[in-house]
C-alpha cells in the first residue's frame, strides 16, 4: 500500500506513535489529520527521547516530509515548545487548521468544572472548545493568525465575547493585550511552514510518495462514533482521513488499526470490561500505563472485540497491529469480551446511549496464558503457543488479519507479520 492510516481502534494510547514511526521509516509523507495536543507518545530516536503532542511522527526523521492538516486544532505556545526540541525537520502546516488560544483552555476548564455527574474528564487542552468555535465559525484559523494586523482585529473582537462568557461562568478574564503580544510572536514562528497542504499533498500522491496518515485518539473517542459524550471532539476514524486532509476518499488504500492485547481509558465514561481487582494495577505497572500528556493512570480492562468490531465498522480496518503482547505474559487466565448482555438480551454492538452501554455485561470467551518472558521474540512462531492462539483468536473474532504485534517500547521489539506498506 502507498497510502495507509493508522488509527487507534480503543479509546487512544493504543500505541499508534511506536507504530507509525515504524513504518515511517519506509514512508515519504506523515501526515497528523485531527486533534491537538490533546493526544501524545513518547519516541526515542538516536537515543534521545521525545514527547510528540502536535508534530507528526516522521518529524524526527529530515528525509520525511511533515504535514499538519486542516483538521488539526494547533496550539501555537506548544507547538513553539515542542518544535523547539527538534533539529532537522520538513514541516507542513495547513493554512485552513484552527489555532487553540488561552480562552479555549480557560473555557475548557470552567465547563468541567461545572458538569457535576458528567464531567468528560478532558485533558483540559482547550480542544472541544476550540472544535466547536470551528463549527459556530467563529474560530481563528492559521492563515488568519499569521497576519498580524488581521489575527489583532479577530482576536479583539473574539475576546470580547470570550471574556464575557468567562466571567460568567465564574472564570478570571484575560488580558487581550498579554494574550496579542504573546501569541503574535508564536505566529512568525509558524507562518514559515504554512501552506496548501491539500495542494502539496495531491502533488505527493500525484508523485506516488508513500503516505502515512496519522490518527490521533481511537475510534471510540469518535465525535460522532464513539462513547458520547466522553468523546472527544474530532473524528481518529480512517473515514474522516479525506475531509480532514482534503484527499479524494478512494486515494486512501487501508487502515491500520492498533489495538492493545487488552483495553485502557483514561478520563470518564464506562469501559465494560475494565478490571477492578488487583490485576488491574499489575498491568497498569508493567504497560506504564500513565498517560503522556496529563499524566494520568489508565483503566485497564480485558480486550473486548464488541469494540474492535465496532471500530472496523465504523471506521474500516484492513489489517491489525496488535500492541503490548508482553504486558498479559505471567496472567494465568487471560480474557477476551466477544458480546455483551444488556437486559437479558446478547448483544454485538456498541449502543449509542450511555446509559445503555453503562449497563452492558461482557459475554467472555477464557483462554489459558502464557509465562514466558516474549520481550525479544522476533517473529510470530517463536511466540510461545498461547501467546499465538491468543492473537489468532483476536483475529479471528475480528475478522481482520494481524500485520504487526510489538512485544516492548523499542523498535527492534515490533513484529512484522505482513509487508502491508
Ligand atoms: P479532550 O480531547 O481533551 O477534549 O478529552 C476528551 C476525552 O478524550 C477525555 O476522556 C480524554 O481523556 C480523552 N483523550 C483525548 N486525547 C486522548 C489521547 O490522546 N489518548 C487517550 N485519551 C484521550
Amino acid at each position: 500500500m502507498k497510502r495507509l492510516v493508522v488509527v487507534g481502534t480503543q479509546w487512544g494510547d493504543e500505541g499508534k506513535g511506536k507504530i507509525t514511526d515504524y513504518l515511517a521509516q519506509s514512508a515519504d509523507v506523515v501526515v497528523r489529520y485531527q486533534g491537538g495536543n490533546n493526544a501524545g507518545h513518547t519516541v526515542v530516536f538516536d537515543g534521545n527521547k521525545y514527547s510528540l503532542h502536535l508534530l507528526p511522527s516522521g518529524i524526527l526523521n529530515p528525509k520525511i516530509e511533515n504535514i499538519m492538516a486542516n483538521g488539526m486544532v494547533i496550539n501555537p505556545k506548544a507547538f513553539s515548545e515542542e518544535i523547539a526540541k527538534v533539529k532537522r525537520f520538513n514541516l507542513h502546516i495547513s493554512n485552513r487548521a484552527h489555532i487553540v488560544l488561552p480562552y479555549h483552555i480557560e473555557l475548557d476548564k470552567a465547563y468541567e468544572a461545572l458538569k457535576e455527574d458528567v464531567k468528560i474528564g478532558t485533558t483540559h487542552k482547550g480542544i472541544g472548545p476550540a472544535y466547536a468555535d470551528k463549527s459556530s465559525r467563529i474560530g481563528i484559523r492559521v492563515s488568519s493568525f499569521i497576519q498580524e494586523h488581521k489575527f489583532h482585529d479577530e482576536l479583539k473582537h473574539l475576546m470580547e465575547i470570550k471574556n464575557k462568557e468567562l466571567k460568567s461562568l465564574g472564570s478570571e478574564s484575560l488580558d487581550f493585550d498579554v494574550v496579542f503580544n504573546e501569541y503574535k510572536e508564536y505566529a512568525k514562528l509558524i507562518a514559515p511552514y504554512v501552506k496548501d497542504t491539500s495542494y502539496l499533498l495531491n502533488n505527493y500522491i500525484k508523485e506516488d510518495k508513500k503516505v502515512l496518515f496519522e490518527g490521533a485518539q481511537g475510534v471510540m473517542l469518535c465525535l460522532d462514533h464513539g462513547t458520547y459524550p466522553y468523546v472527544t471532539s474530532s473524528s481518529p476514524t480512517a473515514a474522516s482521513v479525506p475531509v480532514n486532509t482534503g484527499i479524494a476518499p478512494w486515494l486512501l488504500e487501508g487502515a491500520l488499526g492498533v489495538t492493545k492485547a487488552y483495553s485502557t481509558r483514561v478520563g470518564e465514561g464506562f469501559m465494560p470490561t475494565e478490571i477492578k481487582s488487583e490485576l488491574a494495577n499489575q498491568i497498569r505497572i508493567k504497560g506504564n500505563e500513565f498517560g503522556t500528556t496529563t499524566g494520568r493512570p489508565r483503566r485497564i480492562g480485558w480486550l473486548d472485540t464488541v469494540v474492535l468490531r465496532h471500530s472496523k465498522r465504523v471506521s474500516g480496518l484492513s489489517y491489525l497491529a496488535v500492541t503490548l503482547l508482553d504486558v498479559l505474559s505471567g496472567i494465568d487466565e487471560l480474557k477476551i469480551a466477544i458480546s455483551y448482555d444488556l437486559d437479558g438480551q446478547t448483544i454485538d454492538y456498541v449502543p449509542s446511549d450511555s446509559d445503555d452501554f453503562n449497563r452492558c455485561k461482557p459475554n467472555y470467551i477464557k483462554l489459558k496464558g502464557w509465562s514466558e518472558d516474549i520481550t525479544q521474540v522476533k517473529s510470530f512462531e517463536e511466540l510461545p503457543k498461547n501467546a499465538q492462539i491468543y492473537l489468532n483468536t483476536l483475529s479471528e473474532l475480528v475478522d481482520v488479519d494481524i500485520a504487526i504485534f510489538s512485544v516492548g517500547p523499542d523498535r527492534k521489539q515490533t513484529i512484522r507479520v505482513k509487508d502491508i506498506f
